[in-house]
């Protein structure tokens, strides 16, 4: 039987790290804002049969943008953390889903890494990652080297993350009742006992964070579409 996928987009961010005017996924590259790029990637995906966006309460720039989404695109309302806005995204999923996860941010993911992901042999879920390749420094509260940190077995996650709905809604819950801060959501996985798979994603698959993201990000959306 063929799973049923929702993806869910966390975009209620006001990304404060780019130090722009308007938060990072309504800044434009390529013609369309990232969240546009990002939407259309996911809709495009013949397995993804819904799309749960998360955007903020007080945000001004979604219904300008709200025309151009694809019918599978459905708004709900984000909350204070990156992980509120995902877990009322998951509020209103049915139970025997598999939740799709992926940041508003990252315009640049393709097709086939999310086929990667799908296809993985996870019964409890996969995320996207990529083995860590610089040399990794653990800094002292004086901004001085404590101690340079094995990387052999460090990975960088990234998204997508994929998970059953009921399990993934479990841990969030566990997170929120133990007051534990999580930036992605195979640490709620983590937090009831479970071992996600680590599926080796592209590197351009990249999270438009800081200013210098930006002109990359154009540079490989353009280079898609050629
Ligand atoms: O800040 P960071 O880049 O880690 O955010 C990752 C994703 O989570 C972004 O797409 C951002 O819009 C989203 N987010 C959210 N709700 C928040 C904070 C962040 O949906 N309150």
């Amino acid at each position: 039987m063929r799973r049923r996928i929702a993806a869910i987009v966390p975009a209620a961010g006001v990304g404060s790290r780019m130090g722009a005017r308007i938060p990072k996924q309504y800044l434009t590259l390529a013609g369309k804002t990232v969240l546009e790029h990002t939407l259309s990637r996911l809709a495009q995906h013949p397995a993804i049969g819904e799309i749960v966006l998360a955007v903020a309460e007080d945000d001004h720039w979604i219904d300008a943008l709200k025309p151009h989404f694809d019918a599978k695109v459905r708004l709900v309302t984000g909350g204070a953390s990156r992980a509120q806005s995902v877990y009322n995204a998951l509020c209103t999923l049915e139970d025997d889903t598999w939740a799709l996860v992926h940041d508003g941010a990252r315009a640049c993911v393709q097709l086939s890494d999310i086929d990667q992901l799908l296809a993985a042999d996870a019964p409890h879920g996969a995320i996207l990652a990529c083995p860590v390749t610089d040399t990794l420094k653990l800094a002292d509260r004086e901004g001085d080297i404590s101690e340079t940190v094995d990387r052999t077995l460090l990975w960088q996650a990234m998204t997508p993350q994929l998970f059953p709905v009921s399990l993934l809604r479990e841990g969030y819950a566990r997170a929120f009742g133990e007051h534990v801060e999580l930036t992605d959501d195979a640490s709620a996985m983590e937090l009831l006992g479970y071992k996600p798979h680590l599926v080796e994603g592209r590197r351009d698959n990249i999270k438009i964070t800081r200013p210098e993201d930006l002109a990359l990000a154009e540079f490989y959306l353009q280079r898609r579409e050629m």
